[in-house]
């Protein structure tokens, strides 16, 4: 396993959880999935009718939260959530949870806990900039939100959830104005980090870009 933290923000839907899956099988690395902790927060704010903008109520939630990750399972309090909070309306309620100080405060932490003994590719908006901003190798993946959508309803397609494009389309335009404009650690490329544009490229092209440069950074 390489003793590095590997950093990769970009907006959703632009298949940095693949591509980080992928990286981490060849480089024998773990993948730290942040978008599904936020996604998690997201689902056990909405199941359990938190107060979210009331701070007692939230932090009150954000105490009962635990999250692991169980191989390609996501648990959440026990729970398995892998499926659940892929959902729809779990990803505009992550929009809306993750731009709160409270929940960012309780996952950076985390996150930074999770990797400190290195050997990760931690995916997510703020990694480069605030989670690692040490890490050895930075990324910022970008891709048109066209490519995107139409990646994102294969996703879904195949993985028997009912989708429209056009929803997944406008949810992507609207995830990615909350995402950029939020007050705290909005979505933006940091300036150290390495721009690789996937909208014209396979993933085995991406993941082979970015051996590339992980190659030449290390
Ligand atoms: O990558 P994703 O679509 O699974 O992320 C879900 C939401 O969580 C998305 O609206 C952005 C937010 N997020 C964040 O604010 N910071 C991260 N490090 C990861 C995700």
């Amino acid at each position: 396993m390489k003793k590095i933290n590997i950093a990769i923000d970009g907006p959703s839907g632009v298949g940095k959880s693949t591509i980080s899956d992928r990286i981490a099988e060849k480089l024998n690395m773990r993948h730290l999935d942040t978008g599904a902790m936020y996604r998690c927060v997201a689902y056990y704010v909405k199941k359990n009718h938190v107060d979210y903008e009331n701070k007692q109520a939230l932090q009150e939630a954000l105490d009962q939260i635990h999250i692991r990750f169980d191989g390609d399972r996501v648990l959440l309090n026990g729970e398995d959530v892998s499926q659940a909070i892929r959902m729809n309306e779990v990803s505009m309620m992550a929009s809306i949870t993750s731009a709160l100080p409270e929940v960012r405060q309780k996952l950076v932490s985390l996150q930074q806990e999770a990797v400190k003994d290195k050997g990760f590719i931690v995916d997510g908006r703020d990694i480069c900039s605030v989670v690692l901003p040490d890490a050895e190798v930075k990324l910022y993946m970008d891709a048109t939100p066209e490519a995107r959508a139409g990646r994102r309803y294969k996703e879904y397609i195949k993985k028997g959830i009912e989708a429209d494009y056009e929803t997944i389309f406008q949810d992507i335009v609207a995830r990615d104005y909350q995402d950029t404009h939020r007050a705290i650690s909005p979505l933006k490329k940091a300036d150290d980090a390495i721009l690789v544009d996937t909208s014209d490229l396979t993933i085995d092209e991406v993941v082979e870009t970015v051996l590339d440069i992980i190659d030449k950074e290390i």
